[in-house]
């Protein structure tokens, strides 16, 4: 059996990766989760009634909790962090503690004992956003775009500038100690589950109720489905040549905002216009990663269309699931 860990497993893409990680039988998957976000519904219930998977409720902020954690750990995918922009603007002190000390009291925790085939850090594309709309730095961007920050006082970037600290601890860490890392730069992950604090939930909790409405209609993403996202971190960690590697996951598929909405009322066979509105302020304008990397180190090629995913994540978000979802106990 191989021993893996997945922080932030109740949330959104710890979820899929666990889930994923599940399905095969030679694995025995621990999710942690302290709740802060990830809920307990029933999609989480199954996964870890599943026979090769445990839950472990822990504050990984807390390094007693940490050092609680079992140690015969082969692999740990590190996904646990404070994310959501509401939060960077309304709980940064939040933001800024649980994506940085979790980190450290992992590394110091698994470090030591030197088991560890891999450890797999979720970085994110907000560490390098201030280098494209401050810097000019091109889109699609790769993986050598230097890390900044446009103002440390602006509490938007204490999840990226958290996030970056995340990469040079791992960097570090992990070389201190000898163990084989990877980063996975994430890209705009989407579909069931992700929460309400992105562009495509927020759309369709609005169009529930009939209104279309979309903001920063200009700006432009690229967007992978949280199934394809899963499946290209779990190569990345079963792949010896992305060991001391930082990749991009995501799509290159660089749309408008604009254009996504029009995609979503198509998937979700909805009509009527939508009402457009300026970015907020301090939003970033182009956002779109080059994933040669990723194609080359794993051979990954996307298996969701844009199309499927979002009539996927449409049907979950204008059902009740998502409704349920928020509703779900955190704790048994
Ligand atoms: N979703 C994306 O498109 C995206 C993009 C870039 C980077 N990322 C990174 O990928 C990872 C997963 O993102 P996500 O969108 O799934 O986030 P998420 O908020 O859905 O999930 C994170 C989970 O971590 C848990 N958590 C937070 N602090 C914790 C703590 N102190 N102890 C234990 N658990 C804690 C939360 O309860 C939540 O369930 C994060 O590290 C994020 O920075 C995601």
């Amino acid at each position: 059996m191989t021993r893996i860990l997945v922080t932030g497993a109740a949330g959104f893409l710890g979820f899929y990766i666990a889930r994923q990680l599940a399905a095969d039988p030679a694995n025995s998957v621990v999710c942690v989760d302290s709740f802060v976000r990830g809920r307990r519904d029933v999609l989480y219930r199954d996964l870890t009634a599943r026979p090769n998977v445990s839950h472990v409720t822990a504050d990984l902020c807390d390094p007693n909790a940490v050092a609680a954690l079992p140690d015969d750990i082969d692999v740990v995918f590190h996904m646990a962090a404070l994310n959501g922009t509401q939060n960077f603007y309304e709980r940064p002190f939040e933001v800024v503690r649980c994506c940085t000390l979790p980190t450290m009291n992992l590394i110091e925790k698994y470090g030591p004992q030197q088991r560890l085939k891999r450890w797999l850090y979720a970085g994110t594309s907000e560490a390098y956003a201030s280098t494209v709309t401050r810097f000019g730095w091109e889109v699609p961007t790769g993986e050598d775009a230097p890390l900044s920050f446009d103002d440390i006082f602006n509490a938007r970037w204490s999840y990226g500038a958290s996030k970056a600290h995340g990469e040079i601890a791992t960097v570090n860490g992990c070389r201190h100690f000898g163990i084989p890392f990877t980063i996975a730069r994430f890209h705009n992950a989407y579909g069931p589950r992700m929460g309400d604090k992105h562009v495509i939930p927020d759309f369709l909790a609005r169009a529930r109720d009939g209104v279309y409405e979309l903001y920063g209609h200009e700006d432009t993403r690229s967007f992978i489905y949280a199934e394809d996202a899963a499946r290209a971190t779990i190569l990345l960690a079963n792949a010896d040549v992305a060991a001391g590697q930082v990749v991009n996951v995501g799509s290159e598929d660089e749309m408008t905002i604009r254009d996504l909405g029009h995609a979503i009322m198509k998937a979700a066979e909805l009509s009527g216009e939508i009402a457009l509105h300026p970015s907020p302020k301090g939003s970033v304008k182009r956002r779109a990663p080059k994933i040669a990397r990723l194609k080359e180190l794993t051979g990954y090629a996307p298996d969701w269309t844009l199309q499927a995913g979002l009539k996927a994540t449409a049907e979950y978000y204008l059902s009740d699931a998502a409704v349920a979802y928020d509703l779900a106990p955190s704790q048994d």
